[in-house]
């Protein structure tokens, strides 16, 4: 496939994407808290995540494995972060989940296998296919590696923290939920997918190619809603929600 082919189908793609975001804020994806039986036939959470998210793992290690590659191309570094994100995503978030009778539409795990056949696709294909002589010595030295890298680390450290207060929530044997506190609960609902986002803006910007601002395009596009859908949601069920606390963006919104 050619560069201009894989543009095209990134513009089409963050095309749709501004569509879901916009729809998400009507539609709540029902898993995790907002769980239900309407949308059909339902599995094991854990199980739900480790389905939907290895294809992105997988295809990421297909490309870095199987992809053609000069000794100046440095791509495998992005290779390397997307690889170590999707082994925790996959493999460990998994089990560190406390389990709950909950369970996930398999409608759910459809859609995300999609979305992540897409990112990973299209990301992998680029790094491994078409990024001849933009990963060098320069790229290595560019201030945009540095500053992406550091939005990449910084957001990969609020989401892992994040993730881990809400885990420890609860004590063995709860299933219901608390609010949480400190860290950046202080000043948002949900700072473990503020903490995605920042590491996918990172990923692009140290990338600075289209297939991965797509990939933080559409990250924004699912997150932002689904972090209004749980601050709306804790706001419902606790009396006491602190109101100053924003929904994902720390004082802005
Ligand atoms: N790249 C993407 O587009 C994308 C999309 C979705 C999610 N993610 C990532 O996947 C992870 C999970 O996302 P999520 O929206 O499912 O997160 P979440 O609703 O905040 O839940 C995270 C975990 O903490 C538990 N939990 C949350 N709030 C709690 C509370 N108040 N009291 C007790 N336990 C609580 C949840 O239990 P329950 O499951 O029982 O609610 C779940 O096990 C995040 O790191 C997110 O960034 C990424």
């Amino acid at each position: 496939m050619s560069l201009q082919n894989i543009l095209q189908i990134c513009y089409i793609w963050m095309g749709i994407a501004a569509l879901v975001h916009i729809t998400m804020f009507f539609v709540t994806a029902p898993f995790g808290r907002h769980t239900t039986t309407k949308w059909g036939f339902s599995i094991n959470n854990k199980l739900g995540w480790i389905i939907m998210e290895m294809p992105s793992l997988g295809i990421m290690l297909y490309f870095l494995i199987y992809g053609t590659y000069s000794l100046t191309n440095y791509s495998w570094i992005l290779f390397l972060l997307w690889i170590l994100h999707y082994t925790h995503r996959t493999l460990i978030y998994p089990f560190r989940i406390k389990s709950t009778p909950k369970k996930m539409p398999v409608l759910i795990v459809l859609n995300a296998i999609l979305f992540n056949l897409m990112n990973a696709g299209l990301n992998g294909y680029f790094l491994a296919e078409l990024s001849d002589g933009l990963y060098n010595e320069k790229w290595l030295c560019s201030l945009h590696f540095y500053i992406g890298l550091f939005l990449f680390i910084i957001g990969a450290y609020i989401n892992l923290k994040s993730d881990s207060i809400l885990i420890h929530l609860r004590k063995p044997g709860e299933t219901g939920y608390k609010i949480p506190v400190g860290f950046l609960f202080k000043y948002i609902s949900s700072p473990n997918l503020f903490g995605e986002i920042i590491e996918w803006i990172g990923f692009a910007v140290m990338a600075w190619n289209i297939p991965a601002l797509t990939f933080a395009v559409w990250t924004y596009a699912n997150l932002v809603p689904r972090a209004k859908n749980h601050h709306d949601w804790y706001k419902k069920h606790f009396e006491d929600y602190p109101a100053e606390r924003k929904i994902v963006f720390p004082f802005i919104f």
